[in-house]
């Protein structure tokens, strides 16, 4: 079977989403063939094309702004051109991390990666969103916290080799929300501090100021 990993994070290093991919490509077995691309470096329309004689794509980005990043959005834009003019059949796994804990946070970035699908021709298989996506850089999938998101990578995995489609899953980790809170405020306060920033600077606000208007129309006076 040819499977198509892509990875959707902007980040070369520490990504939280080609850790996923990774560990998707343990589930897969061995004997598959699998092809590695990112949308960092390589060109949509191309990778549009590497499509074509594959089986699945199974893509995994970072939430941004509650939808996708920027980069990615136009890496999609120029796969759906090209797939526009030469039909895919692979069918489309997603997996989409967030910042916040609260997994269900990623359901609008899978509405518009299902529009993707539908423009593009190509058949949704499933999306897993998940919550705190960055905490699974810390620990091993599919045991602690992540013994959930193993199993459903796990179950993501089957359905890509069986070439079927299932209904959407939102996981988080096995951890207290607060604690994951309190941690994750410590790490960019630090960050911040290392940046040369106090940790009031996080919480510093631009007010917006419209722009002036133009002064209203004279009316005319009466003679
Ligand atoms: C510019 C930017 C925007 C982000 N927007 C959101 C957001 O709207 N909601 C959220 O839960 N996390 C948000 N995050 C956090 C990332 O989704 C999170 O850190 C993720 O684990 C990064 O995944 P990656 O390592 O695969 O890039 C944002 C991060 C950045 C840098």
């Amino acid at each position: 079977m040819k499977i198509l990993l892509l990875d959707g994070s902007p980040k070369a290093q520490h990504s939280a989403s080609a850790h996923y991919l990774r560990a998707m490509e343990a589930f897969l077995g061995g004997q598959q063939t699998l092809l590695w691309r990112d949308a960092r470096s390589f060109d949509g329309a191309a990778v549009a094309r590497d499509l074509l004689d594959q089986d699945a794509l199974v893509i995994a980005f970072p939430l941004y702004v509650d939808g996708i990043p920027s980069h990615l959005l136009v890496f999609l834009e120029a796969m759906e051109k090209s797939l526009k003019e030469h039909q895919a059949a692979a069918r489309v796994y997603v997996l989409c991390n967030a910042g916040f804990f609260e997994a269900r946070q990623t359901r609008l970035a899978l509405e518009m990666m299902k529009i993707w699908c539908e423009k593009s021709g190509l058949a949704w298989g499933k999306a897993i969103g998940i919550g705190a996506g960055g905490m699974a850089l810390a620990a091993p999938i599919g045991s602690g916290p992540f013994a959930k998101l193993g199993k459903e990578l796990q179950t993501l995995a089957g359905l890509v080799l069986a070439g079927q489609s299932d209904h959407d899953c939102f996981v988080e980790p096995d951890f207290p929300r607060f604690l994951y809170k309190t941690i994750a405020h410590f790490s960019w306060r630090s960050q911040a501090r290392k940046n040369g920033l106090s940790g009031k600077a996080l919480h510093r606000r631009h007010s917006y100021v419209p722009p002036a208007r133009h002064a209203p129309a004279q009316a005319p006076s009466n003679p």
